[in-house]
């Protein structure tokens, strides 16, 4: 019997044609699985839960995410149901690293309102005096892939890099072109924050009150990693008391985020969870999930297995 997968977010059409060399391929919305497949692909917006692990039946022995962050699968229910998870990780890197960039430059130079006022008509360039990257301190919490691809691009902007991970030692994150040093020194010495975790239950607002109030008068904190990692009522209230700055968020606790108040807060920069959205990230990160989960199935080794 062919193999089947369901596809549930979308997949670039490299990793589906792959995935059709060997399989029957299924493009739903829906993750509610009745026994009838063998594998599920998902990206963020599906929530795989127990309930549809358990949907998946005896059947199911694969969970592919097509990307990094696998907060949205239930890890321990998958483990019980004897469901190997895998996901692709390395794709994305750059394409997260260069928003980063990307997302501290407009915050830097206003440029979000340089070209909406510029568009309304208005020529606003008195109020446009930015500042520069270089000579800045930027504070990468969570040195991994992204946060050291993240690094070594803010270092050729000329900024000094702080360093600081839960789960490295401070040679390593020294190896990874920043400067260690430990969450409370870096809160407090960055004109630049970048978060760059997981989220978990230790990193849910892990930015909340206290940690903002440690921030310099002049900081901003860009997010591309996950919504949740800021306690984003606490940072609407730092920025409405002036505390810090400024914020580029790129993630929300609930996405899409509605009436969310700091979507009109003016020195606030959002976009709608495009870190990994690059045509080469896309491309890639099709092509390595459908070969890591075609690679579970056939029982071969694994090279992200995350349960
Ligand atoms: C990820 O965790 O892979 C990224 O946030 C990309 C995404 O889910 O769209």
């Amino acid at each position: 019997m062919k193999r089947r997968i369901l596809i549930t977010d979308g997949l670039s059409s490299s990793g589906i044609t792959l995935l059709k060399e060997k399989v029957d391929v299924t493009e739903m919305d829906s993750a509610m699985l009745s026994g009838e497949f063998d594998a599920l692909i998902v990206r963020s917006r599906t929530k795989v839960g127990s309930q549809v692990i358990e949907s998946g039946g005896s059947r199911l022995r694969v969970i592919g995410r097509a990307g990094v962050g696998i907060d949205n699968i239930d890890l321990a229910a998958a483990k019980k149901s004897g469901v190997v998870v895998v996901n692709a990780p390395e794709a994305l890197t750059l394409a997260t690293a260069e928003l980063t960039l990307g997302l501290m430059l407009a915050l830097a130079r206003k440029i979000p309102f340089a070209d909406a006022t510029t568009r309304a008509g208005a020529w606003r360039k008195k109020e446009l005096v930015g500042t520069q990257l270089h000579g800045k301190a930027l504070g990468i919490i969570g040195v991994g892939r992204i946060g050291t691809a993240i690094a070594s691009r803010a270092a050729a902007f000329g900024m000094n890099v702080l360093g600081f991970d839960p789960h490295l030692s401070s040679e390593e994150v020294g190896l990874r072109g920043a400067t260690p040093v430990t969450c409370d020194d870096l809160l407090t010495r960055a004109d630049y924050i970048s978060l760059n975790l997981f989220l978990s239950e230790d990193t849910y607002h892990l930015i909340d009150q206290g940690a903002l109030e440690k921030m310099k008068i002049n900081a901003r904190i860009i997010s591309t990693s996950r919504g949740g990692i800021i306690d984003e009522e606490a940072l609407l209230f730092a920025l409405e008391a002036k505390r810090i700055a400024g914020a580029a968020l790129d993630v929300f606790e609930h996405e899409p985020p509605g009436s969310n108040p700091l979507l009109a807060h003016d020195d606030v920069i959002v976009t709608p969870h495009i870190g990994a959205q690059t045509e080469e990230a896309q491309s890639q990160v099709g092509i390595d999930i459908a070969e890591e989960v075609l690679a579970a199935l056939a029982g071969e080794p694994l090279r992200w297995r995350v349960v």
